[in-house]
């Protein structure tokens, strides 16, 4: 295996770039719509170009796709339609010869209903073994008609489904996803087994789904928690949650990090942890996972004192527990990032999806120039940065999917209210022409609007104003300050506002951001990279970001 000088440590993972690939929207190598493991071998290059560390694949195993393939059906093999394993071993061979390390999804909370466990627990009966693989309880009222709880699932509707025999059966997200039952040691000796499999065959880490809510308090009377969505439950209204990020969990993932120490080098493991303020280093303890998503950085409103608070307390939250930051902008389950710029602050982005993204209009040219500004601040960060697919394209949502292509689960659940995710997993455009945008052979399983031609890769390679070549620029710098940024992995604030926001590392680089309006001076150096050309007197206007080289 070669890896690239930058990313030949044990440490890796600390200051690394991962680009996501959404694997059924990346590149479609045999014409049938969908993205495929293939699609993605013949793409390493161009991804090695751009200057990344790693990829994260999202779930390509055996799966009947009701939620993008989130819904396992056999953790040890890749669905037919995406794949064979020899398709993904040789894809694994080609990007460490390309220096990229691969990072696998692991969906622990809950399978496909398709999977033989829950086939099997179906067919048991109550009270069986196989059923205790996962949560089945009798209903309430006289006749067990009623759900055994009032809990919501994440995609809207009950989170209790009833089968044959009159017991009902959680899932917290789809019906078609039953959540495991992980106090039985069962369930963690077969995860333990499936971490081996994709270890063996030589991956880098895993990306772990739903981490926050794989332990949960199933002791009875199970409490109704009254409010609609279990997303509010968890963020406002109870902090000793019954689903989500108790304090069990923890044992799970100690348990996980032995298993990743016994690889050499060592492999790592990324929490999806949703969770409230303060309480995400608990994931990334020297003991536990590695990393964790930074989803307050995410959801952080344009405004220079919104992100001097989230990157301050991001920093200082990872600092506590021996860990670095992450930082993302965007990935398959929220409103592409450019889009999320070009709307007034507070908009209600579930009713502007459904009003096809005409209430309000977003200023696509701001939400831009804002995205390009937030790439240059979020990789001159002290930490590890995710870039989602497309975004170094300049993707904006895809607002107006009409209904009948829509495929997120999320729309048919919530009873058409909310068109949920496909806005930001539309299909690639690596070519300007071709019946999807050279994304396959064939049309894609998601429509791309017609200015994408104008998006492609091929046509903004030969740009030198596109938003690939600053993605490329920026990430070839960022390259060739790993060494430096992780010998030194701190920060020294020069401006934290009103307008401005900037900051040195110890390498010389400087890096300003305006949030504006009026243009500033920069200091003085080496102007290497910005987000947005300078004005007449080499000023930098508002809504850009600018590195310099002071050293
Ligand atoms: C988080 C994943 O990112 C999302 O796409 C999925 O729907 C849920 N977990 C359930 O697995």
């Amino acid at each position: 295996m070669t890896i690239a000088p930058t990313t030949a440590d044990a440490r890796w993972w600390r200051e690394a770039i991962i680009y996501e690939i959404y694997v059924r929207s990346f590149a479609d190598s045999d014409g049938n719509t969908v993205g495929d493991l293939n699609g993605i071998t013949s793409r390493l290059p161009q991804l090695a170009g751009l200057g990344i560390d790693a990829v994260w694949l999202t779930p390509f195993y055996r799966s009947p796709m009701v939620d993008g393939g989130y819904d396992v059906a056999d953790y040890r093999d890749v669905d037919p339609t995406l794949g064979s394993l020899r398709d993904f071993d040789l894809l694994l061979a080609r990007a460490h010869e390309l220096g990229l390390r691969v990072i696998v999804d692991l969906v622990p909370n809950h399978t496909s209903s398709e999977h033989a466990w829950f086939k099997a627990a179906l067919a048991a009966g109550p009270g069986s073994p196989e059923r205790m693989r996962y949560i089945f309880r009798d209903g309430r009222g006289s006749d067990g008609s009623e759900p055994p709880s009032d809990w919501i699932a994440n995609f809207g509707g009950p989170a209790w489904t009833q089968v044959a025999d009159g017991q009902w059966y959680l899932h917290m997200f789809a019906p078609e996803q039953p959540d495991l039952n992980w106090s039985n040691p069962v369930v963690a000796e077969s995860f333990e087994a499936i971490l081996r499999f994709w270890l063996d065959r030589g991956v880098d880490g895993f990306r772990i789904d739903v981490a926050h809510g794989v332990a949960k308090d199933l002791k009875e009377p199970l409490p109704n928690l009254g409010i609609r969505s279990v997303d509010r439950q968890l963020r406002y209204e109870v902090v000793d949650h019954p689903l989500w990020d108790r304090d069990e969990v923890h044992d799970i993932f100690r348990s996980w990090r032995r298993i990743l120490d016994e690889y050499s080098p060592p492999r790592i493991g990324v929490a999806e942890a949703w969770v409230m303020p303060g309480r995400r280093a608990r994931y990334v303890r020297p003991d536990e996972l590695h990393q964790a998503f930074n989803f307050d950085f995410l959801q952080t409103a344009w405004g220079c004192s919104n992100f001097v608070d989230v990157i301050t307390g991001s920093l200082a939250e990872a600092e506590g527990v021996g860990a670095t930051a992450t930082w993302v902008l965007s990935n398959h389950d929220v409103l592409r990032h450019l889009s999320r710029y070009a709307l007034p602050p507070a908009t209600d982005t579930v009713a502007w999806l459904l009003s096809d993204g005409t209430q309000p209009l977003a200023d696509l040219a701001l939400g831009s120039k804002r995205a390009r500004a937030a790439l240059l601040l979020m990789l001159a960060l002290p930490g590890s940065a995710y870039v989602y697919q497309g975004e170094e394209l300049g993707l904006p949502e895809v607002a107006d999917i009409a209904p009948q292509y829509l495929q997120d689960p999320t729309w048919e659940r919530s009873g058409h209210h909310d068109k949920g995710r496909d806005g930001c997993r539309v299909p690639l455009p690596w070519e300007p022409e071709g019946p999807s945008f050279g994304f396959g052979s064939a049309a894609a399983w998601l429509p791309q609007p017609t200015d994408w031609a104008t998006r492609a890769w091929a046509a903004q390679e030969v740009d030198s104003t596109s938003t690939l070549e600053l993605y490329r620029t920026a990430l070839r710098w960022r390259r060739t300050f790993a060494a430096d940024f992780a010998a030194d992995e701190s920060l020294t604030w020069i401006e934290r506002g009103p307008a401005v926001l900037s900051f040195s590392r110890s390498n010389g680089l400087v890096c300003v951001m305006n949030f504006g309006p009026a243009a500033v001076t920069l200091p003085d150096g080496k102007v290497i990279v910005t987000s947005g050309e300078l004005d007449g007197g080499g000023l930098l206007p508002g809504d850009a970001a600018a590195w310099i080289l002071t050293k």
